[in-house]
């Protein structure tokens, strides 16, 4: 059987999943001498000690058998404690799952909201993913464009509310964005949650950029205008606060009703998450806050490095982001930045996500993550800047 009719066997909707724009660049560049990797969504510092060691104690105890499928109640227990510390208010241990990361949490939340023929609103640009896994459940990603002005990337509320039709089942907002850096005020917020609570929609909330905000100690939340049984679906992560992307832990929020059902859907899928990354995540929530400090700081000098660098060259347009850690810029005279990506490995040695993989409305912008060590910052920054001068 020749490759292609193999793979025109299988079920269209796998089949057909994009290849995700960041990833083509990525392995791209992979392994170049010298170059500094902008490209993904992650910082270069390792996990701090405290939270490894905890693992390493896990492992060296014996927990290395099947686990809890919502979670280990400690970190259930933590996941409270964090959340009351951060939002002012309790919360039930029953509302939070362990998931795969906050991909993890995402998967498990389209799966419950939404199937095929369904449509799930997504304003883009966007993180790739979401839309991708909405796709390959069967459901029809609905994309809404920000726009990109003079007042930065607005989210215009009655073209999003108009894009809701019979068929949609789920919104999803993530604030701060990735890659924008746009945040939705608590007055959006509040707007959208009537609009779907009147209209019966479920809300996929990805807040896991919501300790990576510039004006505030966090980002507004729907946890601060919502009910507890609000139709909403919290996305987090470990990945991002605590520098544990390669973990693949995160957490999904829910009312606490859904309970068996998440049950259901981790035991069909991932069957869990190993309990010595959740002891880790335990003592990351309950003794992490200094490091997430030292993580704001540094984006703050990133941002602040990248913004003036960039901006001094007069030939690109960005707006400053308020929140999550990228710069997305596009370059006057490139409006191709897929091409314009890998060109920039090889001519600048540096690498950049193209925008178009982040919906329509991201063509001709290029993210760039600053959460990195201020001179490497500083040395990608001159790179781009004198590549843009030639
Ligand atoms: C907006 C957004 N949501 C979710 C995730 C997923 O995080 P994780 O790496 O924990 O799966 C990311 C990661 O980049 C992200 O940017």
């Amino acid at each position: 059987m020749t490759d292609s009719a193999l793979l025109a066997t299988l079920r269209s909707e796998a089949r057909d999943a994009p290849e995700s724009g960041i990833v083509e660049v990525f392995n791209y560049g992979r392994g170049r001498p010298g170059l500094i990797p902008l490209w993904v969504g992650e910082g270069d510092l390792p996990t701090p000690g405290f939270i490894s060691e905890a693992a390493n104690r896990s492992l060296a105890d014996g927990e290395t058998f099947y686990t809890y499928q919502r979670g280990v109640p400690e970190l259930r227990e933590a996941l409270a404690r964090y959340h009351m510390r951060t939002f002012g208010r309790a919360f039930s241990p029953d509302r939070f799952f362990a998931t795969i990361g906050g991909m993890g949490a995402i998967q498990i939340a389209v799966r419950m909201a939404a199937g095929a023929g369904d449509e799930v609103i997504v304003p883009t640009p966007a993180w790739p993913n979401l839309a991708a896994s909405v796709g390959v459940g069967g459901a029809r990603p609905r994309e809404v464009a920000m726009r990109f002005g003079n007042a930065g990337w607005t989210l215009d509320l009655d073209e999003l509310f108009a894009a809701a039709g019979p068929r949609t089942k789920a919104l999803f907002l993530n604030s701060p964005c990735n890659p924008t850096g746009w945040t939705a005020t608590r007055e959006e917020l509040q707007a959208i949650l009537a609009f779907a609570r009147k209209r019966g929609l479920w809300i996929i909330a990805d807040e896991v950029y919501h300790r990576f905000s510039y004006g505030a100690p966090r980002s507004p939340s729907f946890y601060d205008v919502a009910e507890d049984d609000d139709r909403i679906f919290y996305v987090n992560t470990f990945s991002k606060n605590w520098a544990m992307t390669g973990w693949r832990i995160g957490w999904l929020s829910s009312p606490p009703a859904l309970g068996q059902v998440i049950e259901n859907l981790v035991q069909y899928s991932s069957s869990g998450v190993a309990a010595f990354m959740q002891r880790a995540a335990t003592v990351a929530l309950d003794e992490g806050e200094a490091f997430i400090a030292e993580q704001l700081a540094r984006a703050r000098a990133g941002r602040d490095i990248v913004c003036r660098g960039l901006g001094a060259t007069g030939r690109v347009r960005f707006s400053e982001p308020a929140g999550a850690f990228y710069l997305f810029f596009a370059v006057d005279g490139e409006p191709d930045t897929r091409k314009l990506a890998l060109r920039l490995v090889d001519e600048a040695n540096v690498g950049l996500a193209p925008g178009a993989s982040f919906g329509e409305a991201g063509k001709g912008f290029l993210r760039l993550c600053y959460l990195r060590s201020p001179d490497q910052v500083e040395e990608a920054t001159a790179r781009l800047a004198r590549w843009l001068g030639r």
